[in-house]
This record gives C-alpha cells, structure tokens and sequence, in this order.
C-alpha cells in the first residue's frame, strides 16, 4: 500500500455506498476505528489514516499545549497535509471524492472541524463524535450543503459543552445543516453514540 505521506488503512468495497474517511482520537492509530466504521455503514468503503503528531507515543493529528489548548499554526498545517492526504488517496483508490464522509473521535473529529472552519475539508458530511471548537481566529467560508452530526455529552470531563455549542453555531451560522445530541455520558464512546451516528448516516445516503 502506498504510504501518500500518512501511514493509513484502505478497505475498498464493491459497489460502495460512501467513503468513510476514519479519524482516531488521541492514542489511536489507523486501525483504531476501522471497526467502527465497518458498524457505521457497513456498504462503505474505509480510509484511515493515522496521525503524524506524536505525544510521547500517542500518535494525534495536531500538537496541542495542554488538554484542550491547540497548537493552532500547527492545526492549520495539519489540515492542509491531511487534505492534500484525501486528494491522493482519492486518486490511487479511485473513490469519488463527493461521496466522503468524515467520521472523527475527540482529536480526529476537531482535525476534521478545523478542515471544515478552514475550507480544506473535502467532505461535505462529518460525523463529529466528541467535537471541540479547534480555532479561535477563524473566517470561517460558507459551509452551505454541509451536513454535520455532533454528538457531545453532558458529563465530558475534557469538553466543555459550551465549546461544542459554540462549535455548532459556528458552523450554524456558516449555513451547514447541523444536528448536535447532548448524551448523557462522558468522553467515551457509547453504543447510543454508535446508533445515532448509524441511523444519521442512514439518512443522508443518496442511492
Ligand atoms: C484534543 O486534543 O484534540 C482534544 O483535547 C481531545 C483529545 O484528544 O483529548
């Protein structure tokens, strides 16, 4: 498999409904999610790359300061890198590039939210699975057709809830059509996370 400059996943599908493009949260890899996404849809191809960034040995897709303090020139560069990724990987696996859904968890779903505030993303629907806002300056350009799904929880030890609100208002206002479920649980991943996500995708699928 051909590196495209990030160490990554391919699981084609024949006749694939979409492309889900898998972000792993910090400490994850490639394989990460790849599970995940085959629950999510199973007619879906799979990309997953995993992240250049380095702490101690988690790998992420940006440097950050401090929990829930970014690197914010390095979030800029990181999105760009991982865009000009999704270009590359479109073109050696031949997959239509307007069929990409991102699916990201914690630090992979705010490297796909910076995509979408920075306009570099090239999916036009995101699944943002314990999203925070990544950015503070930001002109963020219009996000009409986006379709965004931004699952949050009521007791995230590591995002505020406001934050995510925030988030989704940002993109609100940049007239993406955003749906944000509060849950009643914390960081972690839940089966109700899992359905939601399912039944969200299951919505969007144009046959
Ligand atoms: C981040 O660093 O992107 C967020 O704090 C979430 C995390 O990865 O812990």
């Amino acid at each position: 498999m051909a590196n495209l400059g990030f160490t990554h996943r391919f699981e084609p599908r024949e006749f694939a409904s979409r492309t889900l493009l898998l972000l792993h949260g910090t400490g994850g890899d490639e394989n990460d999610l790849l599970e995940l996404g085959r629950a999510l849809d199973s007619q879906a191809a799979l990309l997953s790359p995993r992240g250049k960034v380095l702490e101690g040995n988690a790998p992420r897709f940006f440097r950050r300061l401090a929990e829930g303090v970014f690197d914010e020139e390095d979030v800029v560069a990181r999105a760009g890198e991982l865009s000009s990724f999704i270009d590359a990987a479109s073109a050696e696996y031949k997959f239509p590039i307007q069929n990409l859904t991102a699916v990201g968890y914690s630090n992979g779903a705010n490297i796909a939210a910076a995509m979408l505030l920075l306009g570099v993303a090239k999916f036009r629907s995101a699944v943002l699975f314990r999203a925070m806002l990544p950015l503070s300056r930001i002109d963020v350009p219009s996000l009409t057709g986006y379709r965004i799904l931004m699952l949050n929880c009521s007791f995230d030890p590591i995002i505020p809830l406001p934050n995510a609100q925030r988030l989704g208002q940002i993109f609100q206002s940049a007239g993406a059509q955003v749906e944000l479920r509060i849950q009643p649980s914390g960081h972690e991943l839940t089966t109700a996370d899992v359905e939601a996500a399912r039944e969200w995708l299951r919505s969007q699928r144009v046959e």
